[in-house]
Protein backbone atom coordinates (compact mmCIF):
# COMPACT_ATOMS: atom_id res chain seq x y z
CA UNK A 1 0.00 0.00 0.00
CA UNK A 2 1.76 3.63 -1.33
CA UNK A 3 1.99 5.59 2.28
CA UNK A 4 2.54 9.07 2.76
CA UNK A 5 4.73 9.44 5.79
CA UNK A 6 4.48 13.30 6.27
CA UNK A 7 8.53 14.08 8.35
CA UNK A 8 7.47 17.01 10.63
CA UNK A 9 10.78 18.14 10.56
CA UNK A 10 9.60 20.50 7.90
CA UNK A 11 6.29 21.75 9.75
CA UNK A 12 5.82 24.94 11.80
CA UNK A 13 6.70 23.77 15.27
CA UNK A 14 4.86 26.50 16.50
CA UNK A 15 1.78 24.79 15.67
CA UNK A 16 2.64 21.15 15.41
CA UNK A 17 -0.46 19.63 16.15
CA UNK A 18 -2.34 21.88 13.69
CA UNK A 19 0.20 20.90 10.97
CA UNK A 20 -0.30 17.26 11.67
CA UNK A 21 -3.92 17.35 11.44
CA UNK A 22 -3.97 18.76 8.22
CA UNK A 23 -1.77 16.79 6.99
CA UNK A 24 -3.42 13.60 8.02
CA UNK A 25 -6.96 14.81 7.42
CA UNK A 26 -5.58 15.14 3.93
CA UNK A 27 -4.32 11.83 3.52
CA UNK A 28 -1.19 11.56 5.46
CA UNK A 29 -1.16 8.24 6.81
CA UNK A 30 2.36 7.63 9.02
CA UNK A 31 3.72 10.44 10.89
CA UNK A 32 7.70 10.79 10.18
CA UNK A 33 10.08 12.13 13.33
CA UNK A 34 13.64 13.05 12.10
CA UNK A 35 15.64 12.19 15.55
CA UNK A 36 19.17 13.98 14.71
CA UNK A 37 22.08 13.71 17.54
CA UNK A 38 24.25 16.64 16.07
CA UNK A 39 27.27 13.74 16.13
CA UNK A 40 26.02 10.84 13.32
CA UNK A 41 24.92 13.86 11.82
CA UNK A 42 25.54 17.71 11.84
CA UNK A 43 22.35 18.48 12.89
CA UNK A 44 20.23 18.82 16.23
CA UNK A 45 16.44 18.09 16.18
CA UNK A 46 13.94 16.28 18.34
CA UNK A 47 13.88 13.74 21.23
CA UNK A 48 11.79 11.67 23.37
CA UNK A 49 9.35 14.75 24.92
CA UNK A 50 8.70 16.03 21.25
CA UNK A 51 7.64 12.39 20.42
CA UNK A 52 5.43 11.69 23.39
CA UNK A 53 3.88 15.65 22.94
CA UNK A 54 3.32 14.01 19.39
CA UNK A 55 1.86 10.50 20.60
CA UNK A 56 -0.85 13.33 22.53
CA UNK A 57 -2.22 14.85 19.19
CA UNK A 58 -2.56 11.85 16.69
CA UNK A 59 -3.39 8.06 16.57
CA UNK A 60 -1.27 8.08 13.12
CA UNK A 61 2.01 4.77 13.21
CA UNK A 62 5.05 7.54 14.79
CA UNK A 63 7.76 6.43 12.33
CA UNK A 64 11.25 7.65 14.67
CA UNK A 65 14.11 7.77 12.58
CA UNK A 66 17.22 7.64 14.46
CA UNK A 67 19.83 9.99 13.06
CA UNK A 68 22.06 8.86 16.54
CA UNK A 69 25.30 7.37 17.36
CA UNK A 70 24.49 4.74 20.20
CA UNK A 71 20.49 3.72 19.24
CA UNK A 72 20.83 0.94 21.57
CA UNK A 73 20.56 3.36 25.05
CA UNK A 74 17.69 5.71 23.92
CA UNK A 75 15.26 2.50 22.02
CA UNK A 76 13.22 2.83 25.57
CA UNK A 77 12.91 6.26 25.91
CA UNK A 78 11.18 6.37 22.67
CA UNK A 79 9.24 3.60 23.10
CA UNK A 80 8.04 4.53 26.18
CA UNK A 81 7.56 8.34 24.79
CA UNK A 82 4.88 5.95 22.57
CA UNK A 83 6.86 5.25 19.03
CA UNK A 84 5.16 2.88 17.16
CA UNK A 85 8.16 2.41 14.62
CA UNK A 86 11.72 2.54 15.48
CA UNK A 87 14.42 2.83 12.68
CA UNK A 88 18.75 2.54 13.26
CA UNK A 89 21.02 3.81 11.20
CA UNK A 90 23.15 0.56 9.83
CA UNK A 91 25.95 2.72 9.92
CA UNK A 92 25.93 3.09 13.78
CA UNK A 93 25.06 -0.51 14.87
CA UNK A 94 27.98 -2.75 15.75
CA UNK A 95 25.31 -5.59 16.66
CA UNK A 96 22.28 -4.77 14.13
CA UNK A 97 20.54 -7.76 14.97
CA UNK A 98 20.54 -7.21 18.95
CA UNK A 99 19.73 -3.22 18.45
CA UNK A 100 16.99 -4.60 16.35
CA UNK A 101 15.78 -7.25 18.62
CA UNK A 102 15.37 -4.78 21.23
CA UNK A 103 13.33 -2.43 19.52
CA UNK A 104 11.01 -5.65 19.18
CA UNK A 105 11.27 -6.23 22.90
CA UNK A 106 10.24 -2.70 23.76
CA UNK A 107 7.16 -2.94 21.51
CA UNK A 108 7.87 -1.28 18.41
CA UNK A 109 8.32 -2.17 14.65
CA UNK A 110 11.71 -2.73 13.70
CA UNK A 111 13.07 -0.62 10.55
CA UNK A 112 17.08 -0.65 9.37
CA UNK A 113 18.25 2.59 7.86
CA UNK A 114 21.01 2.68 4.67
CA UNK A 115 22.58 5.91 3.73
CA UNK A 116 23.05 6.45 -0.01
CA UNK A 117 26.34 5.05 0.15
CA UNK A 118 25.75 1.82 2.44
CA UNK A 119 25.56 -1.14 -0.12
CA UNK A 120 21.94 -3.09 0.84
CA UNK A 121 24.45 -6.70 0.74
CA UNK A 122 25.36 -4.92 4.10
CA UNK A 123 21.53 -5.70 5.90
CA UNK A 124 20.44 -8.86 3.79
CA UNK A 125 20.85 -11.53 6.99
CA UNK A 126 18.34 -9.30 9.35
CA UNK A 127 15.66 -8.80 6.62
CA UNK A 128 13.95 -11.56 8.01
CA UNK A 129 13.31 -9.49 11.14
CA UNK A 130 12.47 -6.30 10.18
CA UNK A 131 9.37 -4.53 9.55
CA UNK A 132 10.69 -2.34 7.08
CA UNK A 133 13.89 -0.72 5.17
CA UNK A 134 14.46 2.71 4.80
CA UNK A 135 16.82 3.64 1.86
CA UNK A 136 18.02 6.90 2.42
CA UNK A 137 17.72 9.44 -0.86
CA UNK A 138 19.46 11.84 0.12
CA UNK A 139 22.88 11.75 2.74
CA UNK A 140 20.64 12.69 5.89
CA UNK A 141 21.15 15.73 8.61
CA UNK A 142 19.10 18.07 6.65
CA UNK A 143 15.14 18.98 4.85
CA UNK A 144 15.44 20.17 1.43
CA UNK A 145 17.84 18.66 -0.14
CA UNK A 146 18.07 17.20 -3.86
CA UNK A 147 16.91 13.39 -4.26
CA UNK A 148 19.66 11.35 -5.39
CA UNK A 149 19.23 9.11 -8.52
CA UNK A 150 21.95 6.45 -8.12
CA UNK A 151 19.68 5.26 -5.18
CA UNK A 152 16.58 4.12 -7.08
CA UNK A 153 18.65 1.09 -8.52
CA UNK A 154 19.03 0.17 -4.53
CA UNK A 155 15.27 0.05 -4.11
CA UNK A 156 14.86 -1.60 -7.03
CA UNK A 157 17.23 -4.40 -6.14
CA UNK A 158 15.89 -4.73 -2.80
CA UNK A 159 12.34 -5.34 -3.74
CA UNK A 160 13.83 -8.31 -6.38
CA UNK A 161 15.32 -9.47 -3.53
CA UNK A 162 12.45 -9.48 -1.40
CA UNK A 163 10.61 -11.42 -3.85
CA UNK A 164 13.18 -13.99 -4.37
CA UNK A 165 13.39 -14.63 -0.56
CA UNK A 166 9.62 -14.04 0.11
CA UNK A 167 10.28 -11.87 2.23
CA UNK A 168 7.43 -9.31 3.44
CA UNK A 169 9.45 -6.03 4.71
CA UNK A 170 8.14 -2.46 3.54
CA UNK A 171 10.29 -0.51 1.65
CA UNK A 172 10.61 3.38 2.47
CA UNK A 173 12.46 6.17 0.82
CA UNK A 174 13.35 9.48 2.62
CA UNK A 175 15.06 12.46 1.11
CA UNK A 176 13.87 14.72 -1.62
CA UNK A 177 10.82 12.74 -2.14
CA UNK A 178 8.40 15.16 -4.50
CA UNK A 179 6.18 15.25 -6.87
CA UNK A 180 8.69 15.27 -9.70
CA UNK A 181 10.75 11.96 -8.22
CA UNK A 182 7.95 9.75 -6.24
CA UNK A 183 7.08 8.33 -9.53
CA UNK A 184 10.44 6.80 -9.89
CA UNK A 185 10.80 5.15 -6.54
CA UNK A 186 7.01 3.76 -6.46
CA UNK A 187 8.11 2.21 -9.74
CA UNK A 188 11.40 0.23 -8.00
CA UNK A 189 9.11 -0.93 -5.36
CA UNK A 190 8.94 2.23 -2.43
CA UNK A 191 5.78 2.53 -1.04
CA UNK A 192 6.57 4.26 2.23
CA UNK A 193 6.82 7.85 1.59
CA UNK A 194 8.63 9.75 3.65
CA UNK A 195 7.89 13.85 2.65
CA UNK A 196 8.72 16.86 4.53
CA UNK A 197 9.54 19.95 2.43
CA UNK A 198 7.15 18.78 -0.42
CA UNK A 199 4.63 18.65 2.06
CA UNK A 200 4.63 21.54 4.41
CA UNK A 201 3.74 25.07 3.17
CA UNK A 202 1.88 27.82 5.02
CA UNK A 203 -1.54 27.55 3.58
CA UNK A 204 -0.97 24.80 0.91
CA UNK A 205 -0.08 21.71 2.88
CA UNK A 206 -3.33 19.92 2.40
CA UNK A 207 -3.57 20.39 -1.48
CA UNK A 208 0.32 19.12 -1.29
CA UNK A 209 -0.47 16.19 0.11
CA UNK A 210 -3.55 15.37 -2.21
CA UNK A 211 -0.73 16.26 -5.50
CA UNK A 212 1.50 14.34 -3.81
CA UNK A 213 -0.47 11.13 -3.20
CA UNK A 214 -2.15 11.69 -6.37
CA UNK A 215 1.22 11.55 -8.35
CA UNK A 216 2.68 8.56 -6.24
CA UNK A 217 -0.65 6.65 -6.95
CA UNK A 218 -0.70 7.44 -10.41
C1 LIG B 1 16.77 13.82 6.30
C2 LIG B 1 15.58 13.28 7.04
C3 LIG B 1 14.35 13.38 6.24
C4 LIG B 1 13.92 14.78 5.93
C5 LIG B 1 13.33 14.73 4.55
O1 LIG B 1 17.93 13.54 7.00
O2 LIG B 1 15.77 11.91 7.38
O3 LIG B 1 13.28 12.64 6.81
O4 LIG B 1 12.95 15.29 6.81
O5 LIG B 1 13.10 16.01 4.13
P1 LIG B 1 12.73 16.36 2.61
O6 LIG B 1 11.45 15.65 2.31
O7 LIG B 1 12.58 17.83 2.66
O8 LIG B 1 13.87 15.89 1.78
ZN1 LIG C 1 13.90 10.72 8.03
Amino acid sequence: MIELAFSILAADFTHLADEIRIASDAGGTVCHVDVMDGHFVPNITFGPPVVAAVRGVTDLPLDCHLMIEDPDRYIPAFAAAGANWISVQQEVCKHLHRTLTSIREHGCEPGVVINPATPIETIFEILPIVHHVLVMTVNPGFGGQSFLPFCVEKVRRLAQYRAQHGLNFRIEVDGGIAEDTVGQVVEAGAELLVAGSAIFEPGKTAENVRNFLKAARG
